[in-house]
């Protein structure tokens, strides 16, 4: 996803906006630029793939200017090169740009009626020429202003100006934008993750809101121009650097980090001493709670998915999930006590945030569960779970998402229990399971080399199936998707039990189908729908757990075991085979496995 720099400080910012464009690397992109103000002049360069390319280039290396910003793209108008790529300057104005521009085509045709000459084929354009042709006859602030009121759509803006050397504009709407404050210098970031080297200092703009950003001071103002006041945030500091340690890619450390991101958040909500769950600060009584709709976009509504399955078991509250572009457009019939829950890992997701938007807008009940604390969708929900599995950098989603399922899996258990729909000794009862998870993840992780083995298959065919009933229905979805997004093989996750429904018409000798069949109460049933597909040629990769007994069946493929477990933590077993198989069957590909192609880690455009 794109990502914006602005450095407005008493010394030369190139070499900073530089690295600090670097950490925004892992939100996915296809080109960079930087312009700074230097003699009076902007001086901009942009190029097509990596930061390193734009660094390499010498123009940048001897670039002055004390005031600048820069920018990571990732294509939205406009195909992927270095006259798309952002800043664009006219010759007095210099904008990065984060969103879409819905009404840029009509805008475009007024400024060329007014003489405008466009070089690139984005929407951003649109928005240096408003401003240039603004300042014709208004001062900065009142070109912002009337610029922002012509815009339709979504933006997170930073601004440079010719004549105004001592100041950037830094504007949001729809799109997040984070101001932060250094010695004897001033920071804009589309997040807080890119302004973390530079200061723990942060503040964030709403909607509507813009600032001016000088070396020693920052105003903020709402989108009527009215100064407004901001608080300063000290973020949690991270102790430790993130990198890749001694792993090939951040995926996989990730994908091994689990264990511990696990006992990370069951050491946050358990209280092993009074045996219960720590849910501080919940801000509602149970009994105003009656529905639960989840709503997540990708891998977090796998986690919806999978969340809806224990909550009805665990609850007798009437519970929906969403997908959060749908959600977003279709006419609801709200509900005062219905508990919206939005899941998201970046916490910066664009249709997850509108959805919260619409929720928050109509009075509803808001709680995220995130985790990076300081995103927009945590600081605009009114209760936050948490999931505590540090940076994760790789694209795929691997320890966010079972970190995600362990949240809401700790939050069943605990509504489950303060509503009395499970007994007291059944509560005490998981909660002493869910200790052992970690461990049995620890184990389950062990399964590499047969994994390694059979993911060639795979990547030879031209698809392949994800089959899973009840708790593991959710789980061979999002282990297609982990397929799907690195592999770039076509891959379907589907209920076992619909298979005989249509897809069965697609099975054809030789093609690979995972079959989700634990030893849990819809194990019988599975196993004779992996038969429908066998006879029909499929070669059947069966993950099951270990059990005495055997498989009722003959010419599977391939068996894979997960540690046993009580049925409500195998879905956190038979993930991981899934992610591993993803991860080496694109290894054999020589993917970039930490940044798919097309895909971004947070998507804040729709
Ligand atoms: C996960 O593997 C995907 N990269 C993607 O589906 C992701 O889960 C989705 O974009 C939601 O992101 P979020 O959790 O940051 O909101």
């Amino acid at each position: 996803m794109c990502g914006i720099i602005g450095i407005n400080s008493n010394k030369p910012v190139s070499s900073t906006i530089i690295s600090s464009l670097k950490k925004l690397e892992y939100r996915g992109y296809d080109s960079a630029g930087i312009a700074t103000l230097s003699n009076g002049l902007i001086n901009e360069v942009k190029s097509e793939g990596r930061v390193d390319n734009l660094e390499k280039n010498n123009l940048v290396q001897n670039m002055e200017g004390t005031i600048g910003i820069g920018h990571v793209r990732w294509a939205t108008h406009g195909i992927p090169n270095s006259i798309n790529a952002h800043p664009h300057s006219s010759q007095n104005v210099s904008v990065v740009h984060n969103g879409i521009i819905e009404n840029s085509t009509i805008l475009k045709k007024f400024l060329v009626g007014k003489g405008h000459k466009f070089k690139s084929q984005t929407d951003t354009e649109v928005i240096v020429h408003l401003i240039t042709e603004h300042l014709k006859s208004e001062n900065v602030i009142n070109s912002i202003k009337k610029t922002l009121k012509l815009l339709h759509g979504s933006f997170a803006l930073g601004i440079i100006f010719k004549e105004q050397p001592d100041l950037m504009i830094g504007a949001r709407r729809g799109s997040p934008l984070a101001v932060g404050y250094g010695p004897g210098e001033n920071y804009l970031g589309s997040d807080s993750y890119a302004l973390k080297s530079m200061t723990n200092k942060i503040s964030y703009l709403n909607d509507g809101e813009f600032c001016i950003i000088k070396k020693d001071q920052v105003e903020f103002y709402d989108e009527d121009g009215k100064k407004i006041n901001k608080k300063v945030l000290e973020l949690t500091s991270e102790d430790q650097k993130y990198d890749k340690g001694d792993y090939k890619h951040f995926m996989a450390k990730e994908i091994e980090e689990q264990p511990l991101t696990l006992k990370n958040g069951i050491n946050e909500y358990i209280d092993n001493s009074n045996k219960n769950i720590n849910i501080y600060n919940f801000p509602w009584k149970v009994e105003d709670i009656t529905s639960i709709k989840l709503i997540g976009c990708g891998t977090a509504y796998h986690s919806c998915l999978m969340a809806k399955y224990w909550f009805e078991q665990l609850t007798s509250l009437d519970v929906n999930v969403d997908i959060a572009s749908e959600f977003r457009y279709r006419n609801h019939r709200f509900k005062e006590k219905t508990l919206y829950i939005f899941v998201s890992q970046s916490g910066e997701t664009a249709d997850t945030y509108a959805a919260l938007d619409l929720c928050k807008k109509n009075g509803m009940k808001t709680c995220s569960v995130v985790n990076i604390i300081e995103s927009s969708i945590a600081r605009d929900s009114e209760f936050v779970l948490p999931i505590h599995c540090g940076t994760e950098i790789g694209v795929a989603s691997t320890k966010a998402f079972l970190g995600q399922i362990l949240i809401l899996y700790i939050f069943a258990l605990k509504l489950g229990l303060l509503r009395k729909d499970i007994e007291n000794e059944v509560f005490l009862q998981k909660l002493n399971d869910l200790k052992s998870l970690p461990e049995l993840v620890e184990k389950t992780l062990k399964i590499d080399n047969k994994i390694q083995a059979i993911s060639n298959t795979f990547n030879e065919a031209k698809g392949s199936m994800f089959l899973g009933r009840g708790f593991s229905y959710p789980i061979a979805l999002e282990g297609a998707l982990k397929l799907k997004e690195l592999s770039y093989v076509h891959a379907e996750g589907y209920p076992a039990g619909e298979m005989k429904h249509g897809p069965l018409a697609l099975i054809e000798e030789g093609m690979p189908v995972v079959v989700l069949a634990p030893r849990d109460s819809y194990y019988k049933k599975t196993i004779s729908n992996m038969q429908e597909v066998i006879a029909r040629g499929a070669k059947v990769l069966l993950i099951t757990n270990k059990s005495k007994d055997e498989v009722l069946s003959e010419n599977i493929w391939e068996t894979i075991e997960v540690e046993s477990a009580n049925e409500d933590l195998l879905p956190f077993l038979l993930t991981i085979p899934l992610q591993k198989l993803a991860y080496y069957s694109a290894l054999k590909k020589g993917y970039d496995i930490d940044k798919p192609r097309n895909l971004a880690k947070s998507v804040t455009v729709e």
